[in-house]
């Protein structure tokens, strides 16, 4: 079991590590229930696998327990399932001490995270993160969001958890593609600033996606204590230290415009692609070493991990692909910042980025893979 801690002064929380936290998860939330009842959210996918379990031992405790469950998907990080949610808090009686847990992947803890900064002000929430991305990712650091017609996160808030209860075991039901997903945001840790871990996941990557559970316990912790160290650092994304969070994420978000935001190519694996695609791009601009892009490149490929805009399934060309990054919420005074790399573990902040450059680049990318 490993307790980790955000420093954020008086918005500082705890995140739990511990295989099997669910099976005695009324001991581990019992900080968080008021007047003996609960409110939870989860999906429909992960509700079935794991709600039953939970409400048993929560009435056990002589907890009450309501879950109210949103369609499994992207789709539902909306408008109309944020009003469905709130609608259900507001007639439950949800009270500003009141607690709501979110169980589930990053949709759910973006959408949980959202309605309870506006309900009634704002009241608790707790993150019980069921996917790898929301476990490593997502579920520290309290961005929380929707999407829109107009884009992804679009609208949202900064808003911190009280407490994050991570229980590795509750992957054993994840699909495996969404477990190599959510992998590129562990790998993206090394990256960033911190060579060894990278180091580390090539020799220990198959056995973080095989489940294996010290490699996963180390996988876990390590990102999570260098997410809660960057956002400690720089909650609001302010001082160019949370940026570092965003590698890959540039590329990634227009690959996902491009694909519609869905099951043909994952947050996760955009955000992987993109990665590779920053580094490849700083290479091309001289600022880090081709092989370390194509280190990353074959780290993923043997992971059975798309890497490549063919892989992605992304066939729009460089202009269509800059054109979504146009409209990234990052751009600034016409300009957008990109991750780029001196090299692995030397993630930096470029503000020096002609978006014209960058649409050469993944046009020739497309002719590279021809
Ligand atoms: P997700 O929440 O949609 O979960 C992916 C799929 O896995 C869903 O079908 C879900 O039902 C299923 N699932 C979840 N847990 C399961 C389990 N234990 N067993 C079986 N199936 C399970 O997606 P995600 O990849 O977790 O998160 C992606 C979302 O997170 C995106 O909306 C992205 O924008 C957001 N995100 C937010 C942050 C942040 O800092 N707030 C960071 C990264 C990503
Ligand atoms: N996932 C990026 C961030 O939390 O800032």
């Amino acid at each position: 079991m490993a307790r980790l801690t955000i420093a954020l002064g008086q918005r500082s929380y705890e995140i739990a590590v511990e295989a099997g936290a669910l099976d005695g998860v009324a001991d581990h939330v019992a900080p968080w229930i008021k007047r003996n009842r609960s409110l939870w959210v989860s999906d429909s996918t992960v509700a079935e696998r794991h709600w039953p379990r939970i409400a048993a031992q929560l009435e056990a405790a002589g907890v009450a327990a309501a879950l109210h469950i949103v369609p499994a998907g992207e789709a539902s990080k909306s408008w109309a399932e944020l009003a469905r949610l709130t609608d259900w808090l507001l007639a439950e009686g949800v009270e500003r001490s009141d607690t709501v847990f979110a169980l589930g992947g990053g949709m759910i803890g973006d959408l949980t995270g959202f309605a309870a900064s506006i309900v009634k002000r704002g009241c608790d929430f707790v993150q019980v993160p069921t996917t790898l991305l929301a476990q490593v990712d997502s579920s520290v650091g309290g961005k929380t969001a929707i999407n829109t017609a107009a884009g992804k996160n679009l609208i949202g808030a900064f808003y911190q958890p009280r407490f994050v209860l991570i229980d590795p075991q509750v992957l054993s039901t994840l699909p495996p593609r969404e477990m190599r997903a959510g992998y590129a945001e562990v790998v993206k840790y090394g990256l960033i600033d911190d060579a060894a871990f990278f180091e580390w996941c090539e020799a220990h990557g198959a056995d973080v996606l095989a489940g294996h559970p010290d490699a996963l316990h180390h996988a876990i912790t390590t990102s999570v204590a260098a997410k809660a160290r960057i956002v400690g650092e720089d909650e609001r994304e302010t001082k160019d230290r949370r940026a570092l969070l965003n590698l890959g994420h540039t590329f990634g978000h227009a690959l996902e415009a491009d694909t519609g935001f869905g099951e043909r190519l994952l947050h996760g694996e955009a955000v992987g692609v993109g990665m590779v695609l920053a580094l490849h791009y700083s290479a091309r601009r001289g600022l880090c070493a081709s092989r370390d892009a194509d280190r990353l490149a074959a780290h993923f490929q043997a992971c059975s991990m798309p890497v490549t805009l063919q892989d992605a399934g992304v066939t729009a060309d460089g202009a269509e692909l800059v054109d979504h990054m146009r409209h990234d919420k990052k751009m600034a005074g016409g300009t957008l910042p990109f991750l780029l790399a001196r090299g692995i573990g030397q993630t930096f902040l470029c503000h020096d980025v002609d978006l014209d450059d960058v649409a050469a680049f993944l046009d020739e990318a497309h002719a590279d893979a021809r």
